[in-house]
């Protein structure tokens, strides 16, 4: 496989972008180039540097109504980008240039659509006394949630299981699969 540049798209913690970059650490053929957040006091700008992965972090405006996070993406030869636990819904020029894939904390299509993200899945999927959830990788079209799925894995949620019980089930899932998923999607497209 030719060698790939990938770009992490983060608002929170950012576990995954974590565990992605450890993953391909070592890689030689896929890169993690860079990590992006729209909000600049995201933990996980700290994680990233803490890698020495470069950090950049956006405005609304500059995000939804300007050509500069494209442009910037395209001068660092970023191939292929990632969202992991990124909130904003994508605008139409960064998906007209790059392929971009999603992680959902639920199975899609339920619990999808805006307002559906982090805890507030794992809420409502406890209170509606769902016995399973799981995770969505799907490519990123231009509404929330609703792009082709690629991968979907299930686990259980027991009658005790707190919100913060299923999110914990969750992310083990979300960092046993993202990794591996993207490595395959991106061989699979060359
Ligand atoms: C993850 O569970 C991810 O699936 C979810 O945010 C969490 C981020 O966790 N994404 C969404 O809800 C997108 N709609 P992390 O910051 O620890 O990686």
């Amino acid at each position: 496989m030719e060698c790939k540049k990938i770009a992490l798209f983060a608002s929170g913690s950012g576990s995954n972008v974590q565990n992605i970059i450890e993953y391909f650490f070592d890689n030689e053929q896929v890169i993690v180039d860079s990590v992006w957040s729209n909000n600049p006091s995201a933990y996980v700008l700290e994680r990233a540097s803490k890698f020495q992965v470069k950090t950049f972090v956006f405005g609304r405006d500059e995000f939804n109504n300007s050509n500069l996070v494209v442009e910037k993406l395209k001068e660092r030869g970023v191939d292929f980008i990632v969202l992991a636990g990124f909130l904003w819904l994508i605008p139409s020029n960064l998906i007209q240039n790059f392929k971009i894939v999603n992680i959902h904390p639920a199975l899609l299509p339920n619990y999808g659509g805006k307002g559906m993200y982090g805890m507030n899945v794992h809420k409502a999927v406890v209170e509606n006394k769902e016995t399973e959830s799981g995770i969505s990788i799907h490519f990123v079209n231009e509404k929330y949630d609703e792009g082709e799925l690629i991968f979907q894995a299930k686990c259980p949620v027991l009658a005790t299981d707190s919100p913060d019980d299923v999110a914990n089930k969750i992310h083990e899932l979300e960092h046993k699969h993202f990794p591996e998923v993207i490595e395959k999607v991106l061989k699979d497209r060359n």
